[in-house]
């Protein structure tokens, strides 16, 4: 009897040996989610030309849902979490809360938000900088008529520009820009504005074109007509350079390469469909789905290779 019941015991040993070590397998063939980008809403009134994500839905996730779907992230080793857009700050009482919960509830690292900073409020400011490491201004131009151009029309966005400059200092909040330098702007002298607004990072994109995804008009946006040369990049590059904080990107590739949760917390995949919400189907699971697809995708031939900069490592994505 004894020995039948230490053979029940061996066997009951090496089954769950074999699932521990099935399990340890499992979790390694999953990146690990250091960086996310939330776009927790598509809404937008703007239509730049050079943007890929556009306003087809408003839909937005009930606050309880993400603040779960944040969790299950954070669970899954999230660091850092992006929110951007769309407009986020459409949703101030949302992003707020949420940012709140990333601090005090999972305890991240950083919390960010990506946003034309035109709807930022002191009173939000008050409530939640707090709980927010970095604020990432997109701005082209410092020129109004220039802005009209690329279709950011309306005025008075550097005049706010410069009020939110001094939100982020009176309540040590990092300040970013973000510039997409193309044919209407790559000729402009931003020294002066970069010198008064003092950014720790100033981001300049060279606008980018993908063949199939936005060179054409039967895509939803034909970005052609604001390409520029390397050559035309570089002379703006040429022109900033010497600003501390500015960072060149000659394209967008990188960018692309974060991690993104679209406003369901599906993670997207260009090119493919996006994976199911990890609020169905976890975490582990929803990027296992992002990964094969981006997998078979790079051996079609995908239109370019963004593997090549290692950009799936999340740990050589921490910068925002
Ligand atoms: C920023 O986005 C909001 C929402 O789409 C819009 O109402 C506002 O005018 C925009 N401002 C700038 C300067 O882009
Ligand atoms: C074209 O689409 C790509 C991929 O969606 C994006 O990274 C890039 O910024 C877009 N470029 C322009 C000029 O719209
Ligand atoms: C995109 O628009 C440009 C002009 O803005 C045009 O010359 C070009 O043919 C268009 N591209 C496609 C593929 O339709
Ligand atoms: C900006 O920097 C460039 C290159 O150093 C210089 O030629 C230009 O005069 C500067 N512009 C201003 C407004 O300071
Ligand atoms: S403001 Fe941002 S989300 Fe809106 S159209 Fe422009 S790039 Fe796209």
């Amino acid at each position: 009897m004894l020995s039948f019941l230490s053979v029940c015991g061996l066997i009951l040993l090496a089954l769950a040996t074999a699932a521990l070590q099935r399990w340890i397998q499992n979790r390694k063939s999953v990146p690990v989610p250091v960086s996310v980008n939330y776009h927790l809403t598509r809404k937008c009134n703007y239509e730049c030309g050079f943007c890929f994500h556009t306003a087809k839905t408003s839909y937005i996730l009930p606050l309880e849902n993400a603040k779960h779907g944040l969790a299950l992230l954070r669970k899954a080793g999230m660091q850092k979490l992006n929110f951007a857009g769309g407009e986020p700050m459409l949703y101030p009482g949302f992003v707020g809360e949420l940012a709140k919960y990333c601090k005090d509830g999972l305890g991240l690292e950083s919390v960010s938000i990506v946003t034309n900073g035109s709807l930022i409020k002191p009173k939000f400011f008050a409530s939640y900088g707090k709980y927010i490491d970095i604020i990432a201004v997109s701005c082209d131009s410092f020129n109004e008529e220039t802005n009209v151009q690329i279709g950011r029309g309306k005025g008075s966005h550097l005049e706010k520009l410069e009020e939110l400059r001094k939100m982020c200092r009176k309540e040590r909040v990092k300040f970013k820009l973000n510039t997409v330098v193309g044919k209407y702007n790559f000729q402009e002298d931003m020294n002066e504005t970069i010198t008064r607004l003092d950014p720790f990072r100033w981001k300049c994109f060279q606008v980018l074109v993908v063949a199939g995804e936005n060179d054409s008009d039967k895509t939803l946006r034909n970005a052609t007509r604001f390409t520029i040369t390397d050559k035309e990049y570089q002379q703006f590059c040429d022109k900033h350079s010497h600003n501390k904080c500015f960072v060149p990107e000659p394209n967008n590739i990188m960018k692309d390469s974060y991690l993104i949760l679209d406003e369901y917390m599906r993670f997207l995949d260009k090119g493919n469909n996006p994976s199911k919400s990890i609020l169905e189907v976890g975490v582990d699971s929803a990027l296992k789905a992002v990964f094969w697809d981006e997998k078979s995708f790079v051996e079609r031939g995908g239109i370019y290779d963004w593997t090549k900069e290692g950009n799936r490592n999340p740990e050589t994505n921490l910068d925002w």
